[in-house]
């Protein structure tokens, strides 16, 4: 039973094969049915959503497929019934199982025991499916992902930052953290990463120096500064954050033709200038948009392939 747990668990060539299914599938939205029946999906969210919903609800309709929204906290996971409980119980009436939580941990139970693909739809240590969305965004603008320069500003250390490092290696890219003490990833995630590199190609570096980071970049990447569960510490993070902002001036490093993505809720003014964010280098709409394109690509890969070892 394959999973999509973290960024790492598509090796380079799967992952190249999901980027190209998303492809097709954005190209024709309506052709492809592998959740005929329809077959049900279910998704969980732990914490706040707008794109991941949206995209999974409309792009497990568009496979043919039944989004089953279930209340995480209704259901009390870990806290009514222990989470290989609700694992048994979803896998019963759901093809594939969507979950936006906390612990990756809780998340390797659910796969563990759902006896369906487990999707991660966010948790604190990674957000695999917006990697997939934002390589096939870079994919889109620029033709290629390997060999290119990517550089990630703020928070490093949140999910978004983790994912570009394993995504990106997995895909060939230079991956470059720019982060102030104490918010670049850990060691572990970087050896995690560096790993891949010495089989995929590219590079992993993490810098305090902003601009250093910037210089020459194909893409240039931010997120809140704030990811959810760390509202308590919004004060002391804008304060450490605030030489990291992604404003026109820090822009102007990379050049003209970089790309800047942000996988959004983006707060203007605090981790990006207004007029980085809605100016003419920001493919963010695509970017969001995308997310419904990756996420059908790897429903289908995951569920395609539980039904080849069934058989
Ligand atoms: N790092 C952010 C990503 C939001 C999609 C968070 O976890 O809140």
């Amino acid at each position: 039973m394959r999973h999509f747990l973290a960024d790492d668990d598509l090796g380079p060539d799967e992952q190249a094969q999901v980027l190209r299914l998303a492809a097709e599938l954005k190209a024709a939205p309506y052709d492809a049915k592998p959740l005929a029946g329809p077959r049900t999906v279910a998704m969980i969210f732990d914490k706040p959503t707008l794109r991941t919903q949206a995209s999974f609800a409309a792009g497990i309709a568009e496979l043919g497929g039944h989004p089953m929204l279930v209340d995480g906290a209704l259901a009390g996971i870990g806290v009514r019934e222990s989470v290989p409980d609700v694992a048994r119980v979803l896998g019963r009436q759901a093809s594939a199982i969507v979950w936006r939580t906390f612990e990756q941990s809780a998340l390797e139970q659910m796969a563990e025991h759902a006896g369906v693909p487990v999707v991660n739809a966010l948790t604190d240590l990674f957000h695999p499916c917006q990697l997939l969305a934002d390589l096939l965004t870079v994919q889109e603008h620029r033709g290629q992902l390997a060999g290119l320069r990517v550089a990630f500003l703020g928070d490093a250390a949140c999910n978004m930052g983790n994912s570009w490092l394993l995504a990106g290696a997995t895909a060939g890219m230079h991956v470059i953290l720019a982060a102030p003490e104490g918010y670049l990833p850990s060691e572990e995630m970087f050896a995690r990463a560096t790993a891949i590199t010495s089989y995929a190609g590219g590079s992993v570096a993490g810098t305090h120096d902003a601009v250093a980071a910037v210089t020459g970049a194909d893409v240039v990447v931010t997120d809140t500064w704030v990811s959810m569960g760390k509202e308590g510490e919004s004060a002391a993070r804008e304060r450490v954050l605030a030489g990291y902002r992604l404003t026109p001036e820090l822009l102007a490093h990379a050049g003209p033709e970089a790309l800047v993505l942000h996988c959004l809720p983006a707060y203007r003014g605090k981790e990006i200038a207004a007029e980085v964010l809605d100016g003419p280098q920001s493919v963010v709409w695509d970017e969001a948009e995308n997310r419904r394109h990756a996420q059908k690509a790897v429903l289908t890969y995951l569920v395609g392939a539980a039904g080849d070892s069934d058989g």
